[in-house]
């Protein structure tokens, strides 16, 4: 899919159809001009409240006079005063989403010139993403790419960021839309190859021998269940002074959980392909930032395992000695995602990052608490938190912290080994599980990210389809030019 600027406007523009945005209370100069060629008809539906203009609403008007093109599809922009990143991106998702469910070869949207850089890079990551579905193996698709993705009212220069972040955004959807036999630890390994590659970045890849070497036993534990052999990647981008400590991006990859011998009932295997999204948020977001060469160092890290019953399988009882020396007792093989990070976080301690970020679908139980549309962020450093905390503010990706009292990390003591890897009972999962991850961070400032809910859309949102959500790549890479 190309996309680009185009000098025509809303009456010159061949495309298969226009978007032209209404505020509330306000029509773009694009809408305004559809509005008088064609007797008033969007204040009038307005008036009437036929069409309400909110973020996520649309309204097409087939062949408008004065426009070449022979559908004009309305959108929605919400309150003027609220217009930011984050609605820009829904509000031309939901525009390109309705307007892909057939072919149609090119389509062109009309930006507000009043918008910032800042909002037209959500907008073009947005209509971006409201393109692709989940549909990758369908004989029959049921979304269409267009061919041209034309940008009216704005320069190729400022469209530029946008497209890395879409493409960011659009790479971490599709991995986490890949079925499980075709993405597995080596073969997630070969696209975070392929991405150094293509970007010149560093990439490291660890395999079963090495990650022995390195003494990563609780990653190893949770692998040996599977016929499949568990990687590490680490990923390296250098734009900063060499000095500069590194900004580390740790990913959860478990590219199926089926729980292990703890074994998953059935409806709640049926998604867990999504349990490497961490991971693919990851290398959606350090594809972007070495894309955008910003003046940073930052290291991706992807603890990539599978996480299988078998004759081989790690049990319950084990005791397993992580890459710091900490001993950890299992008590359930299905929390195996805090395993997996407990050695990578040391990988990120060791490689000298002085801030961490980890994104995982780490738990049910942050779900329970926090539904489906934020993720928890947990701390042991406000300041830090704070920052990340802004950063995905300014992107329309929530997310709301909970608290790490002292007491929940009692609950993960063991009277065999150092820690277990459950909490007593269910209750207050999600910080019991971030507990056990803050063993492993030295103290280093560091914001754990539980992304269960968002990662994975069950039902559809107006701006995008079901399946990967490709949320906090934006973050991310927020964060990476906050330093
Ligand atoms: N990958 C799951 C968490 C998850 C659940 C992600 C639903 C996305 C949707 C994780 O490995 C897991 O199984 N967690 C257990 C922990 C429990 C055994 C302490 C859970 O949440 O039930
Ligand atoms: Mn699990
Ligand atoms: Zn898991």
């Amino acid at each position: 899919m190309e996309i680009k600027s185009s000098n025509e406007s809303i009456a010159t523009v061949e495309a298969d159809a226009v978007v032209v945005g209404v505020y509330r209370g306000q029509l773009t100069a694009a809408a305004d001009e559809i509005d008088r060629e064609n007797g008033g008809v969007i204040s009038r539906l307005l008036e009437l409240e036929e069409f309400k203009p909110d973020v996520g609403k649309v309204l097409p008007l087939y062949f408008p006079t004065g426009c070449k093109s022979p559908i004009a599809l309305v959108a929605g922009l919400g309150e003027r005063d609220q217009w930011n990143r984050g609605t820009a991106y829904r509000a031309l998702g939901t525009a390109t989403r309705w307007l892909t469910d057939r072919k149609r070869r090119s389509l062109a949207i009309a930006a507000d010139p009043a918008w910032t850089v800042a909002q037209l890079e959500g907008g073009v990551a947005g209509a971006v993403a409201g393109c692709h579905g989940p549909g990758l193996y369908q004989a029959e698709a049921k979304r269409f790419q267009p061919e041209q993705l034309l940008w009216l009212g704005t320069s190729d220069d400022s469209l530029s960021s946008g497209r890395i972040i879409a493409d960011g955004v659009v790479l971490t959807r599709r991995l986490v839309n890949e079925p499980p036999s075709t993405i597995y630890p080596e073969t997630f390994a070969e696209q975070a190859t392929a991405v150094a590659n293509a970007t010149g970045m560093g990439c490291e890849v660890w395999d079963e021998q090495q990650l022995a070497n390195e003494r990563c036993g609780s990653l190893l534990a949770v692998a040996r269940g599977s016929s499949r052999p568990p990687r590490l990647v680490i990923l390296n981008y250098q734009g900063g002074d060499k000095n500069v400590a590194p900004l580390a991006l740790v990913g959860k990859g478990v590219t199926f959980d089926s729980g292990g011998l703890s074994l998953k009932p059935s409806d709640g295997m049926l998604a867990m392909k999504c349990d490497m999204a961490g991971a693919a948020t990851v290398l959606g977001a350090m594809q972007a930032i070495a894309q955008l060469k910003l003046p940073v160092n930052v290291i991706g890290l992807m603890g990539l395992v599978e996480n299988m019953p078998s004759a081989s399988a790690y049990k319950l009882g084990d005791v397993l000695t992580a890459r710091n020396g900490k001993t950890i007792e299992v008590h359930n093989t299905d929390a195996e995602g805090r395993l997996v990070l407990a050695d990578v976080l040391c990988v990120a301690v060791d490689r000298g990052a002085e801030r961490i970020i980890d994104l995982a679908t780490l738990t049910g139980a942050c779900m329970v608490a926090l539904g489906n549309d934020v993720a928890g962020v947990m701390t042991n450093d406000q300041a830090w938190c704070d920052t990340v905390m802004s950063s995905s503010q300014s992107c329309g990706e929530p997310l709301w912290q909970l608290p790490m009292f002292a007491e929940y990390g009692e609950q993960i003591r063991s009277s065999v080994a150092d820690i277990k890897n459950v909490g007593e009972g269910r209750w207050g999962g999600a910080i019991t599980a971030a507990k056990l991850l803050e063993e492993f961070v030295d103290k280093k400032p560091w914001a754990h990210l539980d992304i269960a809910g968002p990662a994975f859309l069950e039902k559809p949102k107006p701006w995008s389809d079901v399946g990967g959500s490709g949320i906090y790549v934006q973050t991310l890479v927020e964060v990476a030019r906050s330093l």
